[in-house]
């Protein structure tokens, strides 16, 4: 499997967008990561269906949704028919609070999106290993969901482990993402435990050189070990 680099798009200068999506474009990154926030899941609200109408399309680089909604089932539906055959590659939801996880993932995959699937980190990887069978991708959240630029908690590194062990165990080719706290100096610990795509933000945003920022964690991810 190729690791990756994948920037959270809410750690960017929202002022200036566009020249965020010209530098990104220099980039090795494979996947703008776009958090959404309702302010009931997590205490915070960032950016839905405005802001996305206006960067869908408008760069190579496909678009990775993480929804982070108390109503999954209700609004993702919504998404899917406004977003299918765009930019949009995958949308995660929250296995906390999808009330089923079945028939949303046929629906998104109906339509020829990734279908991820995202624990926080108190919740059990088991919530995962349950729903392999639905899944294209497992989103290991590494910070409480809600803020960019928060520090990453360490004991999220053991369930990605059990994670990675399970999947290979059961020749599964499920990719294994991981989000938040992610910066130069602590990915090689995420690359050890086997995770495949690298959300970070302000790991990228917060650096005066994003090209050479993700060629180094490019580098390390995909190093062998
Ligand atoms: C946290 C978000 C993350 C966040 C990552 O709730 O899901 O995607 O923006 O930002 P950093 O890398 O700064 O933690
Ligand atoms: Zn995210």
């Amino acid at each position: 499997m190729n690791n990756f680099i994948s920037a959270s798009i809410i750690a960017a200068d929202f002022w200036n967008l566009e020249k965020e999506f010209k530098e990104l474009n220099k980039t090795k990154i494979k996947l703008i990561h776009y958090d959404i926030m309702d302010g009931h899941f997590v205490p915070n609200i960032t950016i839905g269906s405005c802001e996305l109408d206006s960067l869908v399309n408008k760069s190579k680089i496909g678009l990775d949704l993480h929804f982070m909604v108390e109503n999954p089932d209700h609004i993702v539906p919504f998404f899917v028919e406004k977003y299918k055959n765009t930019t949009v590659k995958n949308i995660t939801v929250h296995s906390e609070v999808c009330v089923n996880i079945k028939k949303l993932s046929r629906l998104v995959k109906k339509h020829g999106i990734g279908f991820g699937l995202a624990i926080n980190p108190k919740t059990s990887i088991n919530r995962i290993i349950e729903n392999l069978k639905y899944i294209d991708l497992a989103l290991v959240m590494t910070v409480e969901p809600g803020f960019a630029g928060q520090s990453l908690i360490k004991s999220c590194l053991t369930k990605i482990s059990k994670l990675n062990s399970y999947l290979k165990k059961n020749n599964l080719d499920i990719p294994i993402q991981v989000d938040g706290g992610i910066k130069l100096d602590n990915i090689s610990k995420l690359k050890e435990v086997g995770s495949n795509i690298i959300v970070s933000g302000t790991g990228i945003f917060n650096t005066k050189n994003y090209k050479k920022t993700v060629d180094e964690m490019d580098k390390i991810i995909n190093e062998d070990l």
